[in-house]
């Protein structure tokens, strides 16, 4: 397979393993109705607010959408990632140019793009995809760079977004109407197939109703003959009607026994016109059992422009100087409403003004979904007055340009900014980490799974994971709260244990047992914090 090489390649292939794990600290006066509905917005570089989420949120997201800097030249964006490189170094602070300004310029964002793609994809489910917003400054590299994080063999799609319908008075050469959507699975064969509900254009087809129409719906009608497919000498019979022998002038798509059934049930439409006869068959909106005939994902997306982004962002802020070049919500709710379920968790990582979050709230109320998001924004302005502001707007309700009250659609989020590194300077634990923030990094480096929610309580043993006991001594969570005192694994604190029939793993700042001593109780110690590490 053919790979990708640029400047500073080597220095960031491990890099995600190195930004070192902060907590996460709630910002109560900027959360939004009810925290708890598991909806978030955290401000911060998502390199680092993406390796705080993980030990909250790996193998749990669905679809991730992100729309980053697309390295036009015009955003303003600096390479800052604390890479130890020289070459890297280099770069530090400095913004990137236009294309004959800055020669390293695909180099830098191929480095800050890969630790957080390789990052990003723990994040998701086995069914889950990966969605990414470019345009051609970047496409061509993208798409091998997913190839490799991702897999040739579960790339989807690359789909094709008509973004505008004409202008480009001041191009040279050629108008360009376009942008793409990178579409990769975790696991492509994990992903279902995707069926969309039909949309307005596809019930326009729908417009003939028989007896059926109560229960299948209205119909069209499809010819039942084929050319197109290979050569069956089965699907080549004479259907009889009204005295005529009718056939297909090479086949029909169906065997001769449906055939008869659907004529029988007046479910095939038989004319001739001009001395030439046509069999149709009636395809109603409805199957069998009352669902709606699902439509197809097409690889071009039409009919959804930039500028109703931008209109949205006005009528939400009162103008379009809030944030440049949102993305419009029905494109996002598009790809939402492909690539999820009705409970799924969104993650969007570049979340500018919001418009992951408005696209995932606006497809709950349209199918009853309990869709929640998660959204990462580096700039403090951005985030908290634009996309903070703006879902607490769509959620609660705004009073819109023309000065018309709009209705809140709900959904209420916490508000976290990144809280302080786990470890300090020395790779000491701070004091002012808690046990249940411990607990969680303790039990994601042993597992590499969450700690599920409703495990997270005040007990030493913090679950089990594929039949192996995992503890951790911090804090003294057993009552003694000496330095050291109970979180160092001796004979007296292994009697005060919970129990747990199995193997196990305890993590603790030292141990007393001997060696058999461990054997015979088939425990594994961890010394933290040395041990507690996740790449
Ligand atoms: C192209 S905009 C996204 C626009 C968004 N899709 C919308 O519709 O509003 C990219 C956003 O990513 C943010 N960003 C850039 N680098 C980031 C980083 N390292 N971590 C988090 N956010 C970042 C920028 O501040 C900007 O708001």
């Amino acid at each position: 397979m053919p790979t990708l090489n640029w400047i500073g390649k080597e220095a960031v292939v491990n890099h995600h393993q190195q930004v070192p794990f902060h907590l996460l600290k709630d910002v109560p006066e900027l959360a939004c109705g009810n925290p708890g509905e598991g909806n978030l917005i955290v401000q911060g570089d998502n390199l680092v607010a993406l390796k705080a989420l993980l030990p909250y949120y790996a193998g749990q997201v669905k679809c991730i959408y992100i729309d980053p800097p697309y390295n036009t030249g015009n955003e303003g964006w600096a390479y800052n990632d604390n890479v130890n490189s020289p070459v890297i170094r280099e770069w530090l602070g400095k913004v990137v140019g236009k294309e004959d300004e800055t020669l390293d310029r695909h180099d830098r964002w191929l480095c800050m793009m890969y630790p957080r793609l390789v990052l990003l994809k723990q994040f998701l489910r086995q069914d889950g995809v990966i969605l990414m917003s470019l345009d051609a400054n970047e496409h061509r590299y993208a798409e091998l760079l997913f190839d490799e994080i991702f897999g040739i063999q579960n790339r989807v799609e690359t789909f094709v977004w008509k973004k505008s319908y004409g202008g480009g008075a001041k191009s040279k050469q050629v108008v360009n109407l376009h942008e793409y959507i990178l579409c990769f699975a975790k696991s492509r064969d994990c992903l279902g197939e995707i069926v969309l509900p039909p949309d307005e254009n596809t019930r326009r087809y729908y417009k003939f109703s028989d007896h059926n129409h109560e229960t299948r719906g209205p119909y069209r009608l499809q010819p039942l003959a084929t050319n197109s497919m290979d050569a069956r000498p089965n699907l080549r019979y004479s259907i009889l009607f009204e005295g005529h022998e009718i056939w297909p002038e090479k086949q029909w798509q169906w065997s001769r026994e449906r055939s008869l059934v659907a004529l029988e049930n007046d479910e095939l439409v038989i004319k001739q016109v001009k001395g030439k006869w046509s069999v149709n068959y009636k395809q109603y909106l409805k199957d069998g059992d009352g669902e709606e005939r699902g439509a197809k994902l097409y690889s071009i997306i039409e009919g959804v422009y930039t500028q109703h982004g931008t209109n949205e962002v006005k009528e939400l802020f009162g103008d379009g100087k809030a944030f440049s070049f949102p993305k419009p919500p029905e494109l996002v709710q598009k790809l939402v409403q492909a690539f999820s379920d009705k409970d799924s968790l969104i993650l969007d990582s570049f979340a500018g003004s919001g418009t992951t979050a408005h696209a995932v709230l606006k497809q709950n109320v349209e199918d009853g979904g309990t869709r929640r998001f998660i959204l990462v924004e580096m700039g403090d302005h951005i985030a908290r007055n634009v996309t903070t502001e703006r879902v607490r707007r769509v959620a609660e309700g705004y009073t819109n340009a023309k000065g018309e009250h709009v209705e809140g659609i709900g959904g209420g989020f916490r508000y976290c900014e990144l809280g302080e590194p786990l470890f300090d300077e020395h790779g000491k634990i701070r004091d002012s980490v808690r046990f249940a923030d411990l607990a969680r990094h303790v039990y994601f480096t042993e597992t590499g799974e969450p700690l599920p929610r409703e495990r997270v309580s005040k007990s030493a043993l913090l679950g089990d994971c594929r039949g192996v006991g995992i503890y951790l001594l911090y804090n003294g969570i057993l009552g003694d709260k000496s330095a050291n005192g109970g979180n160092v694994l001796t004979r007296v604190v292994l009697a005060q244990l919970p129990p747990f029939d199995g193997p196990k793993v305890i993590y603790c700042a030292g141990c007393l047992l001997g060696r058999d001593r461990l054997r015979a109780e088939n425990i594994i110690v961890r010394q933290t914090p040395y041990e507690i590490k996740v790449s």
